[in-house]
């Protein structure tokens, strides 16, 4: 049997960090206020000239680095991104090309938050069908560039940045002790458009647009979909709370992480948070916070390794994986 086995992870964050208490010399808000609600005490914002791709290469390349390969050994990669450099082609080719990967496939996947589960279980899936060998999977992002700065109600939650995982088809027992990709479960429900939306587009608008979120129903919808979907990937994988090591969530708010923890009776050190640091960067906050606990040292091989995210659509999923 075919298992998609991790075999390195990789990030990168801007250099540019802006505090709460910056935002609060430029619009009505406070360092209290965000961090109460939320648990964001900062976030990195891409410079100028410094596109989606950008972000996802360095942390294409740690990622590598950190797997021992190199471009020319993947024949893969899918990128999890709401904010492409251009309408067309896929920023995906972009970051091929500067890879030095001239075979296989590159593709963008648009899931908004959700992307990263998203495209870890579209990478599985292909690995497994036969389809690829060795597959990069990208969150990255640029919000700063699709955020109203003058709503307050939602610039203050984004940030930017990029994070990666290089997965392998390797043969194996497929018991869940053996290391890979135990399962995957994926939703989206698309009457829930307008609580989370960008209000422009190539087809509607011809232009960008700006995010326009309705958070309170987000949230509301958040917390009961997490708790959904995590129990149903545990049941695929014949495992239950108590066998996971770490919850790697998506890194929207502090409370919608804690919540989720909680009903899966986890023990907070077991739950990896990254919102303060880094913000909400939708489909790259689950390889962000995944590459922080893995190069700390928390997340080691073989630990049972649970991912979640939810975003616009909506959309959401889950991923179990053994590191
Ligand atoms: O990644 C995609 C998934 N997204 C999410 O998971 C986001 C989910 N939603 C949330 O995280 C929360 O709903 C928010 C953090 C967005 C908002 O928290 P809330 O507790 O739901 O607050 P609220 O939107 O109901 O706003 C409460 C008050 C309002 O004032 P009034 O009407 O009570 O007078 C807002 O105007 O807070 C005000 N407010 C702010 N005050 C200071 C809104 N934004 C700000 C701000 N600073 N930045």
């Amino acid at each position: 049997m075919i298992r998609s086995v991790v075999q390195g992870c990789g990030a990168y964050l801007p250099e540019r960090i802006v505090t709460n208490d910056e935002l609060a010399k430029k619009m009505e808000t406070s360092d209290e206020w965000i961090q109460q609600r939320t648990g964001i005490k900062q976030r990195h914002i891409a410079a100028d000239g410094e596109f989606t791709s950008h972000l996802a290469l360095k942390a294409a390349e740690r990622a590598l680095a950190h797997a021992g390969l190199d471009g020319a050994d993947l024949d893969l990669i899918v990128l999890a991104t709401a904010t492409p450099d251009e309408t067309f082609p896929a920023t995906a080719t972009v970051v091929q090309k500067a890879l030095g990967m001239h075979k296989g496939a590159a593709f963008d996947l648009q899931a908004v938050c959700a992307g990263f589960v998203y495209g870890v279980s579209v990478a599985d899936s292909m690995i497994k069908n036969g389809l690829a060998g060795t597959a990069m999977v990208i969150g990255a992002e640029t919000f700063s560039r699709i955020l109203d700065w003058n709503d307050r109600g939602t610039c203050v939650l984004f940030g930017d940045g990029a994070g990666a995982i290089v997965l392998k088809g390797e043969q194996g027992a497929g018991t869940s002790a053996d290391r890979g990709i135990l399962a995957n479960a994926l939703h989206s429900d698309g009457r829930q458009h307008d609580i989370l939306y960008v209000d422009g587009g190539p087809s509607s608008t011809r232009t960008t647009g700006f995010l326009r979120m309705e958070g309170k129903e987000v949230f509301k919808h958040a917390v009961v979909n997490m708790a959904a979907v995590v129990g149903e990937v545990l049941g695929k994988a014949g495992l239950e709370a108590k066998d996971i090591d770490w919850l790697v969530p998506h890194q929207a708010n502090k409370r919608i992480i804690d919540s989720t923890g909680r009903k899966l009776g986890l023990a907070p050190e077991k739950v990896v948070v990254t919102v303060d640091k880094h913000a909400n960067t939708s489909a790259a906050s689950i390889p962000l916070a995944l590459d922080t606990a893995v190069k700390d040292g928390r997340i080691k091989k073989g630990d049972l390794t649970l991912l979640e995210g939810i975003g616009g659509g909506l959309a959401w999923g889950a991923s179990l994986i053994r590191w």
